[in-house]
């Protein structure tokens, strides 16, 4: 904090300002437009997606949840779910998932049986989306999504043969070095447990679940992130440890951030940022941005003002302690999304209230990006605004055409179509600056890849651009995460190590890389792999890390 006051007491704010302005308008031209650009994309998916993620096929699977009562899109071929245990609709003829396939820009229904609400999930080595827990008869389920070539016929399996050690709502899950996952806590539920299980494991006691547990329950969807050690950093409520989830082991206890909590119903966001070969990958910072004040979801008529702060924590260090940064404005609910530039943008939201149904107010609609790079003081910066407010039980998740979704928004228990804040039904994409025609002449096109990564093996990727490459041509493997209230689960980025693009005539240039050292640094999956010149990234090619 000490440090942005002596930056800011340098110039004025009026300098400032200038400043500001002026770097706009270079960077739009003369038409002093914010940078980046909205599309809608379609008016009506039927559905509000509280849960998405993006395919290693390029789809993207949206969820919502079963006890909502009727959608507004049909199950395929007729079919309807009869559940005489939902409490909403017994006999039900309408999806609660569809999948969505941006090179087409349409959906089809999904077959959803049990109650995914507030579930978690992750892909796991074979690109296979594992997705567990959620409410009511959905609370101890296990559901696998094997993705298909758009225009297939892949739906939702639920497990009927195996389910989860214990109730999970509000969990987070993992994908760990071992091709396992680790399911982490949920509502009441102080516990962690694997999947699969290994033959007579149980839920295991993780006491730092329950001591950050608070009258709000401040300590759902606790952010993990895996480290390049092989630990895992758990951050719950204002707290976070160094968990070996070998030994059941807590190695460290970190510094408690500055302000209110931060997890559901409080919800600020947190990303790994970028991991890079610069340093070997054996630096870890981790960054939360937003939240509520302690009281918001207790006391909504007093819609309390949102967090406008973000700490970052070298996680790795030996005495570590969070570095408080200001937003330009408060936010809860707001999504954070690694971008292949490196930067983060944090995008949808609110400026008071919290999570919950009916408790925000004042939908943030500018998306700010955050160069963790820039000199402390110059980081963020306010983008163009769209028009849909995206709030409770809304997503952003990376394309791998480098644009940001946006789906759902349901502040209501039910689709809710009048009054304040309207189920949200339209899909929405955010394309960053980096997506700007003036800067087309930059971007790399990928034309030879490989398709399987092997760790420490070096590998080669051939690009053509359409004006000579000067610098360095990053290539930065970003994973897709299951994204839920306002959290990227198992959301990674990883700049590798590459040599000087080598010219092979008519701009086309041959890149050596390095691929991940070990299952820590990249858990075995599929990556989207990005060509970056100046910031400027291609269309990503996906690649499978095997071990
Ligand atoms: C992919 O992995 C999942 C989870 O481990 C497993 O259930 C599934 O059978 C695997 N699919 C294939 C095609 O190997």
């Amino acid at each position: 904090m000490r440090k942005i006051n002596r930056i800011t007491a340098r110039h004025s704010s009026r300098e400032l300002l200038i400043l500001y302005i002026a770097f706009v308008f270079l960077a739009r031209g003369v038409r002093g437009q914010l940078p980046g650009s909205w599309e809608l994309l379609i008016a009506n998916v039927g559905i509000a997606s509280m849960h998405t993620a993006v395919t290693y096929d390029g789809t993207v699977i949206l969820l919502d949840r079963t006890d909502v009562g009727a959608s507004k899109i049909n199950l395929a071929n007729g079919f309807c779910r009869d559940d005489p245990q939902d409490q909403t609709l017994t006999h039900d003829c309408t999806a609660h998932s569809v999948l969505y396939d941006p090179a087409t820009n349409t959906i089809r229904p999904l077959t959803i049986l049990t109650d995914t609400w507030c579930s978690s999930g992750a892909f796991v080595a074979n690109g296979t989306m594992v997705q567990t827990g959620g409410d009511l008869d959905g609370i101890r389920k296990i559901r696998y999504f094997v993705p298909c070539p758009a225009g297939g016929s892949c739906d939702w399996v639920e497990a009927t043969d195996q389910s989860l050690q214990a109730d999970r709502w509000y969990s987070t899950n993992q994908l760990l070095p071992d091709g396992r996952m680790i399911v982490v806590g949920g509502r009441n539920e102080f516990t962690v447990e694997f999947v699969p299980a290994a033959p007579g494991e149980g839920k295991i006691w993780l006491q730092f679940l329950k001591d950050t547990n608070d009258m709000e329950m401040d300590n759902l969807y606790p952010y993990v992130h895996l480290l390049p050690d092989g630990n895992l950093f758990i951050f719950a409520n204002r707290d976070s440890i160094l968990y070996n989830y070998r030994s059941n082991a807590v190695l460290r206890t970190y510094p408690t951030i500055p302000g209110g909590p931060r997890n559901y119903p409080s919800a600020g966001s947190s990303v790994l940022l970028p991991l890079t070969a610069e340093n070997g990958f054996s630096t870890a910072e981790v960054m939360i941005c937003g939240g509520a004040q302690y009281g918001a979801f207790l006391n909504p008529p007093a819609q309390m003002p949102a967090s406008n702060t973000c700490g970052r924590m070298t996680v790795t260090d030996p005495s570590p302690v969070w570095n408080m940064e200001t937003m330009p404005s408060p936010r809860n609910m707001g999504d954070m999304i690694l971008l292949p530039s490196r930067d983060v943008l944090i995008i949808n939201g609110a400026q008071a209230g919290s999570q919950g149904f009916g408790l925000a107010w004042f939908p943030c609609l500018n998306p700010v990006l955050y160069q963790p790079k820039a000199g402390q003081g110059l980081r963020f910066m306010v983008l163009s605004p769209t028009t849909i407010p995206r709030m409770y039980h809304s997503t952003a998740n990376l394309l791998p055409d480098g644009r940001i979704l946006l789906a759902g928004s349901n502040t209501h228990y039910y689709y809710t179509f009048d009054g304040d804040f309207p189920t949200e039904l339209r899909l929405e994409a955010f394309s960053p600056e980096y997506l700007s025609p003036n800067l087309a002449s930059l971007r790399p096109t990928i034309i030879g890849t490989p398709v399987f990564l092997f760790y420490n093996l070096a590998f080669t990727v051939t690009i053509t651009t359409p004006i000579p490459v000067t610098g360095i041509v990053e290539l930065n493997l970003i994973s897709a995460p299951f994204t839920t209230h306002s959290y990227g689960q198992g959301q990674r980025l990883l700049q590798l190590s590459v040599q000087s693009a080598m010219p092979l005539g008519d701009n086309t240039y041959s890149i050596t890389g390095s691929a991940p050292p070990n299952s820590n640094v990249a858990p075995a999956g599929y990556y989207m792999m990005f060509a970056v010149n100046q910031g400027i990234p291609s269309i990503a090619v996906w690649v499978q890390i095997r071990s």
